[in-house]
C-alpha cells in the first residue's frame, strides 16, 4: 500500500469513527509510517515442535518451543510489526477442546478491545486449526485482523515452514487489507477464510484448501493480495457471545459408512448430548433402517440433528435425502461435519429450535 493510500485511509477511518462513535482503532487504521502492533498468541502445534534430527519431519514432538523462541527465530518480524508474545497454552492440537476455545476466544476479545493492539496472530497445530479458526470466526467481536498460523514441519527441520508462515501471518495481521475479513488461516503463502478451509494432506506443506469455494488470496513479497471474500457473516456480525460462558453444550459427530448401525447414535444420546451431527454419505444420506430411526427418536427426546456430509464439497440439500421439515432436522449447508459441530454448539447456547438453528446454518 502506498504512503498516500495509507494516509487517506487513516483520515477516512478517523472521520468515520468520529461520526459513528466507535474507536478508530477498530478499523486497524494507523498513522502513516507507523508499524502495526501485533500480538502473537501461542497455543502449540508443530510450528512449536521439535524433532530428533534436522531431517525428522514426522514422528516429532509438537508443542515444545515457547512463544519467545518462536519470535526470536524470525528476526524479520521486528520490521513487520511491533510484536509481543503470549503463551495462552501449549498443546498438540489434537488435544484442542471446548475449554481451550473459550479461553482463547475470551483472551482474543479482551486484547482486541485494547487500543494498542491492531491485530492478532495465533500459532496453532494444523490438525484442528480449521476448527479453532471457525470457532473464533463466530465468537470474536471485532473487525480487527485475527490470523491463525501453523506449520507442517517442526521448528528443527531443514526448510521448516514455520518461520515464513509466522512472518506472513504477522504482516497480514497488521495489514489494513485484512480488516473485516473474518478469521484468516495462512500457510504456504495462501490466505484461507475460516469457514471454508480444511486440511487435505497428512504431511505435505501444501495441505490447506478451501476446496471448490477457493482460497481468498496470496501472501507475496511482504504483502497480502485478496481476490475474493466469503459472503457469510462472521466476527462482529454474529449473534454469538462467549463472554459469560464457561461451558458449551455437548455435541458429537456420527460418521456414516456402509453397513452402519445405530450404536453410536444411541450411545451419544444416552450420554446426554444436546446435538448430533451426522456426517452422512453423499448428500448427507442416512442409512435406513439402521440409522434414521435412531436419529428420529433422538430428535423426539430434544436432541438437535444436523445432517452434514463426509464428501467435502457441495450443499446438503434440505428435504433432499431426508424429510427434514417433517423430521425437524437441520442441514449443514456446505459446512463440513467438524465445523457443523461448532456452529451447532454455539447455536444451542441461544436456542434449541431447529428452524431457528437452520437459519443460523444459512447465515454463517
Ligand atoms: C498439531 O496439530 O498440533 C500437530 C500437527 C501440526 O501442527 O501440523
Amino acid at each position: 500500500m502506498t504512503h498516500d493510500r495509507t494516509f487517506r485511509r487513516w483520515i477516512c477511518a478517523v472521520c468515520a469513527a468520529l461520526s459513528l462513535g466507535f474507536s478508530a482503532l477498530d478499523t486497524a487504521a494507523r498513522e502513516p509510517g507507523k508499524l502495526a502492533n501485533v500480538m502473537i498468541l501461542a497455543t502449540g502445534g508443530t510450528i512449536a515442535g521439535s524433532g530428533a534430527t534436522s531431517t525428522t519431519t514426522v514422528g516429532y514432538t509438537a508443542a515444545t518451543v515457547g512463544v519467545a523462541r518462536l519470535i526470536e527465530a524470525v528476526p524479520e518480524l521486528k520490521a513487520a510489526a511491533n510484536v509481543k508474545g503470549e503463551q495462552v497454552f501449549q498443546i498438540a492440537s489434537e488435544n484442542m477442546n471446548n475449554d481451550y476455545w473459550l479461553k482463547l476466544a475470551k483472551r482474543v476479545n479482551e486484547l482486541l478491545k485494547q487500543d494498542d493492539v491492531d491485530g492478532i496472530v495465533i500459532t496453532h497445530g494444523t490438525d484442528t486449526i480449521e476448527e479453532t479458526a471457525y470457532f473464533l470466526n463466530l465468537t470474536v467481536k471485532s473487525r480487527k485482523p485475527v490470523v491463525i498460523v501453523g506449520a507442517m514441519r517442526p521448528s528443527t527441520a531443514i526448510s521448516a515452514d514455520g518461520p515464513i508462515n509466522l512472518y506472513n501471518a504477522t504482516i497480514l495481521a497488521g495489514s489494513d487489507a485484512a480488516v473485516g475479513k473474518g478469521v484468516l488461516v495462512v500457510l504456504n503463502d495462501q490466505i484461507n477464510g475460516a469457514r471454508d478451509v480444511t486440511k487435505t494432506n497428512t504431511a505435505n506443506t501444501d495441505t490447506f484448501r478451501s476446496w471448490e469455494l477457493g482460497f481468498l488470496g496470496y501472501m507475496q513479497n511482504n504483502q497480502p493480495y485478496f481476490y475474493r471474500q466469503s459472503t457469510r457473516k462472521h466476527t462482529a456480525d454474529t449473534e454469538f457471545d462467549v463472554t459469560n460462558l464457561d461451558k458449551l453444550p455437548d455435541v458429537d459427530i456420527v460418521y456414516g459408512y456402509a453397513n452402519m448401525n445405530r450404536i453410536a447414535v444411541d450411545a451419544f444420546v444416552a450420554a446426554g448430548d444436546k446435538g448430533l451431527v451426522h456426517a452422512g454419505v453423499g448428500d448427507g444420506s442416512l442409512a435406513r433402517p439402521a440409522v434414521e430411526p435412531a436419529l428420529v427418536e433422538a430428535r423426539k427426546k430434544g436432541v438437535v440433528i444436523v445432517r452434514s456430509s463426509r464428501v467435502g464439497n457441495g450443499i446438503v440439500a434440505r428435504n433432499g435425502e431426508a424429510k427434514d421439515d417433517e423430521l425437524d432436522f437441520v442441514v449443514s449447508d456446505t459446512l463440513n461435519p467438524q465445523k457443523a459441530r461448532i456452529l451447532l454448539m454455539l447455536a444451542l447456547t441461544k436456542t434449541s429450535d431447529a428452524k431457528e438453528i437452520q437459519r443460523m446454518f444459512y447465515t454463517y
